[in-house]
């Protein structure tokens, strides 16, 4: 019941998942627990009881990001159907643990939170990618810079920006919205050079500020720029195809399309400096009012009709490997191919929490404003 999980709850208990009921709540800080009470939920102090007491259908964890692995293990194995906040874990291995014990459990429902999902400029980008409008996929890159955080975030609970209980920084939690986003549309590259600096912005340990580059096995390139640190920043996505380019800035989404494949204009063209014509359409885009109630009506029917979820669990494994490639190619100095050794990623991460020096502040802050934090 941090912020997140107040979220979820507001919206449940005002009934916008009509097929759910909460009945339930638990935080390991009891004041967090009070209101709920009042409304007559059950509380726990503890996650593990919670899913132990057999009380309730589904679960959703949101909690620090290492717990989602043990938690979420613990409910499939308990036959709980399991809506897990992002990353589905905070590294790849233990994401790799969650799959199988999602596998052991066939009859459950895993889901994860990636709410752009169902936000319709995503959608679109993927109806013209899929569709074939944008011919054979040649770069991307994305300017995701407007992850503006506090030093008062940061500061606002002990488990974050720390190696121990957070295991990474930007690209691990604010921007692996968009890295679900890349493996989505785009599907997984091959090869990631990444360039991570740690506390460049925060007195934090982990990192803040990043730039990586990113190679598919067709050849089609990217680059993907993030921070927490830089402000105004900016939120530009442009993928370019054979056919065309689409630039999503500003809440716009524009698609340049050639009146030829450009491939194909190039080996045929007689003259030197010549260019297909273009046509340019500007793409309808509508906000959604309730991405997170939108994912959560998706989980009950999957549960109870079978529908197929538009964010399954197992898919979060794949923002999960980019930020921990664009983190492990930084530290090692070198050029990764994918997929990651998880072993060695691990390996890895256990130094980085044995080496930590950092002493971290924790003080009160208020989280009045948390429902600016979503929505990129
Ligand atoms: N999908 C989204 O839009 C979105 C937005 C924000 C955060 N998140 C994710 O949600 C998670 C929580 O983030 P937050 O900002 O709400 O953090 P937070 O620090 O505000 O809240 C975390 C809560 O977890 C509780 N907790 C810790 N260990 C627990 C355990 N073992 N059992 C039960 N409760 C436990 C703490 O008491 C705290 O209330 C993170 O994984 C974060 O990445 C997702």
């Amino acid at each position: 019941m941090g912020n997140i999980g107040r979220h979820h709850a507001d919206y449940l208990i005002a009934g916008k998942v009509p097929r759910i009921t909460l009945t339930g709540v638990c935080s390991t800080s009891p004041g967090k627990l009070d209101a709920y009470k009042e409304k007559g939920l059950t509380v726990f102090s503890d996650g593990f009881q919670m899913i132990g007491s057999g009380a309730f259908d589904a679960v959703l964890v949101a909690t620090p990001h290492y717990q989602h692995t043990t938690l979420g293990i613990a409910a499939l194995d308990s036959g709980v159907h399991l809506m897990c906040e992002k990353p589905i874990s905070a590294h790849k291995a233990d994401a790799e643990r969650l799959i199988t014990a999602h596998r052991r459990n066939s009859a459950t429902v895993f889901a994860g939170m990636f709410q752009l999902r169902v936000e319709s400029r995503y959608l679109r980008l993927q109806r013209l990618i899929q569709s074939g409008e944008l011919g054979t996929i040649v770069r991307m890159n994305w300017i995701i810079t407007d992850w503006f955080r506090t030093e008062a975030y940061y500061a606002s609970g002990g488990w974050r920006a720390t190696w121990k209980e957070e295991g990474g920084g930007v690209l691990l939690n604010q921007c692996l919205h968009n890295l679900d986003v890349v493996a989505w549309l785009l599907g997984m590259p091959t090869r990631i050079r990444g360039f991570c600096q740690l506390g460049r912005y925060h007195s934090i340990e982990v990192e803040d500020n990043v730039t990586a580059t990113l190679e598919w096995a067709n050849g089609a390139t990217g680059v993907f720029v993030t921070s927490t640190g830089e402000t105004p920043g900016t939120n530009r996505l442009e993928i370019a195809g054979t056919r065309g380019r689409a630039v999503l800035e500003n809440n716009r989404l524009t698609f340049v399309r050639n009146e030829a494949d450009m491939f194909e204009w190039s080996r045929t063209a007689t003259v030197g400096f010549s260019k297909p014509d273009t046509w340019t359409c500007e793409l309808p885009i509508e906000i959604h009012p309730a991405p997170h109630a939108a994912l959560m009506n998706n989980f009950a029917d999957a549960i109870l009709d079978g529908t197929p979820l538009i964010a399954p669990g197992s898919e979060g494994i794949h923002s999960v490997e980019l930020a921990n490639t664009m983190l492990y190619s930084s530290l090692s100095g070198q050029t990764i191919n994918l997929p990651l050794d998880a072993a060695a990623y691990e390996a890895r991460l256990h130094e980085l929490i044995a080496a930590s020096k950092h002493v971290k502040e924790v003080r009160a802050v208020s989280s009045e404003d948390f429902a600016r934090s979503f929505n990129r």
